[in-house]
């Protein structure tokens, strides 16, 4: 069979296997050590955050930032219908109750539902998410968290390198998450990130992110933590990933443009839209067709031994979230039921590209 061309796969920079040599050579397999530090330092650095805690997940970055901010049983939590479930979970970890909020033209989340959502539910903290590697219309979120007194978590775990107005996505809210996991457009194998301007919290989820182990001679806790912490191997990979990830995110930008130069002239095409004064990063290259063709482009792409997507099936319509109340207006259920998400890799050659066009040309042209 033909290589398979993957959805969005590892790309290593090739400084890794050095970087992991030196920590073997050091012993410091376990428990952090240098790597954890300097791959904290790069994220800061190259988002503008100034503070930030590397962890084992995405996920549990936004398990810390719930419990950090006191989040708990009768508290609601606000958060993008249109995510991956890692974004959500975090809140049932908790004992809270989800709130949904559908998207708008951009589709992503819609912030004057989210508004609305506001005023009926009283959300403590809303978890808003980048979607694809484009950006959430994050400064009227802001504005409208800020007026309401809304915590705000920003969901950049798609997102690293994308900007809007030059600002990282991850910094607009009171803490931002970034994802390391295997299909990213960085990879430490997993991993997350959580970085805010406010120390204490911060610290207070190292704290969490380490058994809540408190500064002690012995073992001694007051409280429960959790297991979060990144080890050094992996934040080795992820100093390495760092050291390119503007190269990563212009192929990515390359990559969309290519497929919307060929493909946007099909009267049936949209691609997912990059709002005024951003650069996403485009992690994944997402697009609609008429209802009905998602499922035959992305069976042929199989058949041909190309991987695609369909896009995230929204939380409200997830069997696990029935009872759950959302503020909803069709769009994201329409972008579910139209889109894909295609092969987005940031290795991938023109001529992968092309060929995966051909396909797709073939089941649409
Ligand atoms: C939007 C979103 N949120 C959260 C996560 C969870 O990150 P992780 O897989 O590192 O736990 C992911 C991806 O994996 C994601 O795409």
């Amino acid at each position: 069979m033909n290589r398979r061309i993957f959805l969005s796969p590892p790309h290593m920079s090739g400084k890794e296997q050095a970087y992991i040599t030196e920590v073997f050579e050091s012993n410091y397999i376990a428990p952090l050590g240098v790597f954890v530090d300097r791959f904290e330092e790069s994220i800061k650095t190259y988002t503008g955050a100034k503070h930030a805690v590397a962890t084992t997940t995405g996920t549990a970055a936004i398990h810390l930032a719930l419990r950090v901010l006191g989040v708990g049983v009768g508290d609601k939590v606000l958060a993008s219908t249109f995510t991956f479930i890692g974004s959500v979970t975090p809140i049932l970890y908790q004992g809270a109750t989800p709130v949904f909020v559908d998207s708008n033209e951009t589709w992503q989340i819609d912030p004057a539902l989210m508004e609305q959502a506001i005023k009926l539910h009283q959300p403590k903290v809303a978890i808003v998410t980048h979607l694809f590697g484009q950006v959430a219309q994050i400064d009227k979120i802001a504005e409208i968290c800020k007026t309401y007194g809304v915590y705000l978590i920003e969901d950049a775990a798609e997102s690293l390198g994308a900007t809007l107005n030059e600002k990282h996505t991850g910094i607009f809210g009171d803490m931002g998450v970034y994802s390391f996991n295997g299909n990213k457009i960085l990879t430490t194998s997993g991993g997350g990130m959580l970085v805010s301007e406010n120390e204490t919290w911060i610290e207070k989820a190292r704290f969490f992110a380490t058994q809540a182990r408190e500064d002690a001679f012995h073992y001694e806790h007051e409280t429960y933590g959790y297991n979060y912490r990144m080890s050094n191997v992996l934040a080795a990979i992820g100093v390495a990933q760092m050291e390119v990830i503007e190269e990563r995110v212009a192929r990515r930008r390359e990559i969309s443009d290519f497929y919307q130069k060929r493909l946007s002239k099909y009267d049936e095409v949209t691609f997912m839209p990059e709002i005024k004064g951003s650069r996403a990063s485009r992690w994944l290259s997402a697009l609609m067709f008429d209802v009905n063709e998602p499922q035959k482009v992305i069976e042929a792409l199989e058949a041909v031994n190309i991987e695609s997507r369909p896009l995230w099936k929204p939380m409200h319509l997830q069997p696990l979230f029935k009872d759950v109340a959302v503020m909803e207006n069709g769009v994201s259920q329409y972008c579910f039921e139209r889109g894909i998400c295609l092969p987005s890799g940031s290795a991938m050659s023109d001529e992968d590209l092309s060929h995966v066009c051909d396909v797709i040309e073939s089941v649409i042209g």
